[in-house]
């Protein structure tokens, strides 16, 4: 499933946005207070509602009335993205809406939830609930006519909590499974290097990195075991960009944990992960996520340039670029001119602030951008000599 626009209404800076026909691998850049970790939170922020509830996670960003844009507390807030996705073999294009609204007694509402398709030009819901009542339709396979479609009426038992949710895990409402599975399984980095660090419990499982990187070794452990061509590629990676690196394994401590030793050329005695140095931890940790054999389906990293050396961005790019083209959308913020320069013309999105609020504009639709990067200028170059227009601050 991939997600091929976005538009938001009335979430934090962002009183009306759009990003449209967004590529695999996607790249924001904008000034401080732009709007970018804002946008990463529309993405947790879904995730945690589907986690939770709406209200549980306006709450943990400081309830309603700091989310919604300044000004527009009784517009209430919008998000709908259009996906495309493949069920049952067949490709199709369907929009998920999510409207909340300041509710009742301090506790927000869903004012809308839908989930709809196209067809002959107009939509159609496969899903529509408002605070807490709605329909679902139950015969999405037959789809034909609008008048056809069987639907089932449906109570959840709070205003709050989204349908996607509320619905459950039932096998006939398979739009809308999918689309729960797929925003459970987003991956929105926020990687600590200091949880990276350490011996963990091997009793432990993991197939893939966690987003703050606190399982690093069981994530290596486990390509280490059962992926050595992976992990031997990447340790050949460590290689060419660490001077002195030589070798890294996982270890087992005798009562059952588990830690990774770095060898140094110079050496004779390894290092413990505790040791190593941030950015040798964190260029590690990149290598085993954008390795992982079953990437994530989305995944979304702020500022990849930190604790990096700037020469080694442009392969880093190169690798969130064939991480997303495996099969896992990619979006990067980023303030390295270094990184940008790695992406094409296609990739780049910036945000500019009027007014107190923001909205993105495309890399593409700037004629300027577009004779200057089809004469074979760098992106990162362009940004540095000011042709982002209102990217800077002023
Ligand atoms: N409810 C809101 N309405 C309007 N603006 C908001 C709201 N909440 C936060 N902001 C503004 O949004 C900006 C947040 O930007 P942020 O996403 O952190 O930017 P960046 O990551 O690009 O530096 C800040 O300037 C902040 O003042
Ligand atoms: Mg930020």
């Amino acid at each position: 499933m991939k997600i091929e626009a976005i538009r938001l209404k009335n979430f934090k800076v962002f009183r009306q946005a759009a990003i449209t026909d967004i590529p695999a691998f996607c790249v924001i850049i904008g000034a401080n207070g732009a709007g970018k970790s804002t946008l990463l939170d529309v993405f947790s922020f879904i995730k945690d509602c589907l986690a939770a509830t709406v209200s549980k996670a306006l709450q943990t960003r400081g309830g309603y009335r700091e989310v919604v844009s300044r000004g527009m507390e009784g517009e209430g807030i919008r998000i709908e993205m259009d996906l495309r996705m493949r069920l049952n073999e067949v490709e199709r294009s369907v929009t998920y809406q999510l409207e909340i609204g300041p509710g009742e007694h301090g506790r927000p509402a869903i004012e809308q939830e839908t989930l709809s398709r196209q067809h002959q030009g107009a939509p159609v819901h496969l899903l529509n609930f408002q605070r807490g009542r709605g329909f679902v339709v139950v015969n999405e396979e037959s789809f034909a006519a609008a008048e056809t479609l069987q639907r089932e009426e449906q109570v959840l038992n709070a205003p709050d909590v989204l349908a996607l949710k509320g619905l459950g895990q039932f096998q006939r409402f398979q739009t809308a499974n999918l689309l729960r599975e797929f925003i459970e399984n987003w991956n929105i980095a926020d990687f600590h290097v200091n949880l990276a660090r350490g011996i963990k419990d091997a009793t432990g499982y993991a197939e893939h990195l966690s987003s703050s990187g606190d399982n690093l070794q069981l994530a290596a452990n486990h390509l280490y075991e059962n992926h050595r061509a992976t992990f031997d590629l990447i340790l050949q990676k460590m290689r060419q960009r660490i001077p002195g690196m030589g070798q890294i394994l996982p270890e087992r401590t005798p009562d059952g944990r588990l830690l990774l030793k770095f060898q140094d050329g110079s050496f004779a005695d390894p290092f413990v992960d505790r040791y190593v140095s941030d950015g040798t931890l964190k260029m590690f940790a990149y290598l085993i996520l954008l390795h992982d054999p079953a990437p994530h389906p989305l995944l979304w990293i702020e500022e990849p340039e930190n604790q990096v050396y700037p020469r080694l961005l442009w392969e880093l790019a190169e690798e969130f670029r064939a991480y997303a083209l495996r099969g896992g959308q990619v979006f990067v913020s980023t303030h390295s001119p270094d990184f940008l320069n790695a992406t094409q013309l296609d990739e780049v999105f910036w945000l500019v602030k009027r007014d107190g609020y923001s909205q993105a504009r495309r890399a593409r639709n700037d004629p300027q951008l577009k004779a200057y990067m089809e004469a074979g200028d760098q992106m990162g170059y362009l940004w540095k000599e000011g042709f982002f227009e209102g990217a800077d601050p002023q």
